[in-house]
C-alpha cells in the first residue's frame, strides 16, 4: 500500500511517496483533494477539472536498450 509523508526542508514542503510493485496510485495534481497527494476525485467538481498522474510500478524493471556497438 502507498504511503507517503510531507517534510519541510529549506521552506519547502516535499512530499514523498512510497509505492510498491505492482502497485498503481492516482496523484493529485489539482490541489484540491482531500487526501492529497493522492487523488480523491474531487478535481471533476470543478470547471478546470485537472485530472489526476497516474503512476504505476512495474513489477519488474523494464529492460534497458541495448547500447549500440560501435
Ligand atoms: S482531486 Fe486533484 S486530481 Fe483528483
Amino acid at each position: 500500500m502507498a504511503t507517503h509523508k510531507t517534510e519541510e526542508i529549506m521552506g519547502h514542503l516535499r512530499t514523498t511517496v512510497e509505492i510498491e510493485p505492482g502497485e498503481r496510485v492516482a496523484l493529485c495534481r489539482c490541489f484540491r483533494s482531500k487526501n492529497f497527494p493522492f487523488c480523491d476525485g474531487t478535481h471533476k467538481q470543478h470547471p478546470d477539472n485537472k485530472g489526476p498522474v497516474i503512476v504505476v510500478v512495474l513489477e519488474t524493471p523494464r529492460s534497458e536498450p541495448e547500447e549500440a556497438s560501435g
